[in-house]
């Protein structure tokens, strides 16, 4: 089968499961035109996640594919495409904001906002599930945590579209001038809530992480400014993205799936097990990259030190080696041990975050709304790598 990651057809953004099947079945470990390889296997990409010796720092891709711009330093800046011990120290600063204690804190801010976009939606009942609804949660309470007034919030899904946008296989001029200006402009305006809130510690009700950014260190290190813009804007992007999608995915999935919303609406304590589904049948990041530092042996292949690995996410989710009928979707489904924030030490910090953001997102829609009607044509991201909906009408009653 021919499969080149830089030429994806508009079919492939629509459904990749089907061209993902075939490859896991006829050749799991793929090796693209580019001599970099393209795993599809759940097995696979799970040992390539555990595994120490593999790395995510991309300088080397990324110095080809955006030279010295605003994206590069972005993407080489921020903990994700990092290893220890840069990765550890950021990732270390991080972690106060996801205890279970503050967690428990996020989970009763979650449920405010939710009831209040619900509100908002009940008096319009015609409505993009994206804009008013998918985007608004995540994309406050993220602003919240790190203390981005609400005069910028309506920025950031511009901004984050356009940065993650430049991560895909495949990026046209536009499309990365676009990625560079967005990264200019957020860069701008953090360093300007940074630098007051240096000059004002501890002054304002939100925005606990970013102090602990500011002020922490971990073995004495602390953040230049450069790295706390860089990772505050990953943060951000990270932290409302994927989130958004797991809404409108779970949405899609369930309207597409009429017994399953059914079975959820007759047990809404089967919502932990759909937010699961959901992650695992339309995962939001949909592959991940990694290079290896050692000999890596795959099912009888012996890949070269320094090879260059795709981890299909979305392909490894559905594998039948690992799931049974995995193209259905099954709520009530034990163990369902999926890939959507992979494994390993970038394990997602914020899946915890996420979850409780779904569960409460989804399972108080369908409580609050007994008709969930398309009301127009939904329109897909035109990404790859991330899989979710730009717009998506829907009628309430
Ligand atoms: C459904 C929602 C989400 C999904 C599917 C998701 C998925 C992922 C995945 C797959 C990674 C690993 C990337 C890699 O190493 O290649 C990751 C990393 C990360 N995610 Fe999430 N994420 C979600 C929500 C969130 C939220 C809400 C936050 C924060 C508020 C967050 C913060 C992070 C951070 C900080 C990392 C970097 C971890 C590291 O490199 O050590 N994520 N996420």
């Amino acid at each position: 089968m021919r499969f080149d990651l830089s030429r994806l057809s508009g079919d492939f953004i629509e459904n990749p499961y089907p061209a993902l099947a075939r490859l896991r079945s006829t050749e799991p470990v793929y090796q693209l035109p580019d001599g970099s390889f393209f795993l599809t296997r759940y097995a696979d990409v799970q040992h390539l996640y555990q595994s120490r010796n593999l790395l995510s720092d991309k300088s080397q891709e990324f110095r080809s594919k955006f030279g010295q711009t605003p994206l590069f330093e972005h993407h080489t800046t921020s903990l994700v495409f990092n290893d220890p011990p840069y990765h550890t120290v950021v990732r270390k600063l991080l972690a106060g904001a996801f205890t279970p204690r503050k967690l428990v804190e996020m989970e009763a801010r979650v449920r405010k906002i939710t009831d209040s976009l619900l509100d908002q939606l009940a008096n319009k009942r015609d409505i993009d599930l994206i804009s008013d609804f998918a985007t608004e949660l995540p994309t406050r309470i993220i602003s919240f945590m790190l203390g981005i007034p609400e005069s910028h919030r309506a920025e950031l899904r511009g901004f984050s579209l356009a940065i993650l946008g430049a991560l895909d296989p495949a990026v046209s001029q536009e499309r990365m001038a676009a990625g560079n200006a967005a990264v200019l402009e957020f860069s701008n305006i953090l360093d300007q809530i940074i630098t007051h809130r240096r000059a004002n510690p501890g002054q304002a009700e939100q925005g606990d992480v970013l102090d602990n950014l500011i002020h922490g260190s971990h073995e004495g290190r602390h953040l230049s400014q450069s790295e706390l813009i860089q990772n505050c804007i990953f943060l951000l992007n990270a932290g409302h993205e994927t989130t958004t999608s797991l809404v409108s995915n779970g949405v899609g999935l369930l309207l597409e799936n009429p017994d399953q919303l059914a079975a959820l609406r007759a047990d809404p304590r089967l919502i932990d097990g759909a937010v699961e589904e959901i992650l695992r049948l339309e995962s939001p990041l949909q592959m991940g990259n990694r290079r290896a530092n050692e000999t890596i042996s795959l099912d009888g292949s012996v890949l070269p030190i320094g090879s260059y690995f795709h981890t299909s996410i979305a392909a490894a989710n559905r594998d039948p080696a690992q799931f049974s009928d995995p193209d259905r979707m099954d709520i009530t489904r034990t163990p369902n041990r999926h890939l959507a924030f992979i494994t390993g030490i970038h394990v997602c910090l914020g899946a915890t975050l996420a979850r409780i953001e779904g569960r409460i997102a989804l399972g108080r829609l369908v409580k609050r709304f007994s008709d969930i009607i398309p009301s127009g044509p939904a329109v897909r991201l035109p990404l790859a790598r991330f899989r979710g909906w730009q717009s998506f009408p829907l009628r309430l009653g």
